[in-house]
């Protein structure tokens, strides 16, 4: 199974998104693979304490003949397998996207899970990572917009991306991130996306303070602190996708 994780507006929490699924079901006994798609900006690595290894996504996509496997790393606290990618701007120049899909279709075979974390807005450079996509995770901060215009902004960005996933007939999902005065209207919101958009919202997990800290020391909050508020709303989101992805 192969999920990309999308966002509309860079920061609304996509690879903490992708961290702490990965995470939760990793400790489900899942082997899970998290990739980070985002080739220009990658940062899944920080979330998980791996930032100054020596083989990334970059190096295999660079070195046809290195195995995918040196650049895949077991993070020790939660038994997620990340493949982190590079900040080094050298290694970003050249690198094609399409390489990135023949490594995802090989390596889609040898995890039961793999999430990719992807660029932000419409990922135009690494679309083909669609085409082996089963899933499409849309991860929204409602509360960028002045509270009278929520609804119809987040219907904007949400309708956007989901064309790209209809367009490569993904299952897709929604999860609202930092949550915080909008938990009044909260369930409008919610209705709006099922009813008007006819996309499932999974759930929402709501602003708290200990996910900085958490990525901070390089442990997914569901691991670093499992009882905190964000913890059980992403656990609860994984139980959601896990239903979703194996019955
Ligand atoms: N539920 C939350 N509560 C509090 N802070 C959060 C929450 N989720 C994410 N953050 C914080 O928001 C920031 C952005 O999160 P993250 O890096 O996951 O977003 P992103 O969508 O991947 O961003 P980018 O567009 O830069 O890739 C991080 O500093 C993180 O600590
Ligand atoms: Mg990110």
């Amino acid at each position: 199974m192969v999920l990309i994780v999308v966002t509309g507006r860079g920061g609304a929490g996509k690879t903490t998104t992708t961290a702490n699924l990965s995470t939760h079901l990793a400790m489900k006994d899942y082997r899970v693979l998290a990739v980070d798609g985002d080739l220009y900006l990658p940062n899944l690595g920080f979330h998980f304490g791996l930032d100054t290894v020596k083989y990334t996504l970059h190096s295999v996509l660079k070195n046809p003949d290195l195995d995918p496997e040196w650049a895949i790393y077991k993070h020790p606290e939660t038994g997620v397998h990340v493949m982190p990618g590079s900040t080094n701007l050298k290694d970003v120049l050249g690198i094609s996207p399409r390489k990135l899909v023949d490594l995802l279709d090989r390596l889609k075979y040898k995890f039961g899970v793999v999430f990719v974390d992807s660029p932000t807005g419409v990922p135009f450079d690494t679309l083909p990572t669609f085409e082996v996509a089963n899933y499409q995770l849309i991860v929204v901060e409602i509360e960028r917009s002045p509270i009278y215009s929520f609804e119809m902004m987040v219907k904007n960005e949400i309708e956007k991306l989901k064309a790209i996933g209809d367009r490569y007939h993904l299952k897709i999902g929604v999860i609202l991130n930092k949550v915080r005065e909008s938990r009044d209207v909260l369930e409008d919101i919610i209705a709006a996306i099922e009813e008007d958009l006819g996309v499932p919202v999974l759930g929402w997990v709501p602003f708290d303070n200990v996910v900085p800290e958490s990525i901070n020391v390089g442990i997914p909050v569901v691991k670093y602190d499992p009882e905190s508020d964000a913890a059980v709303t992403f656990m609860e989101i994984g139980d959601v996708l896990e239903g979703w992805m194996f019955g």
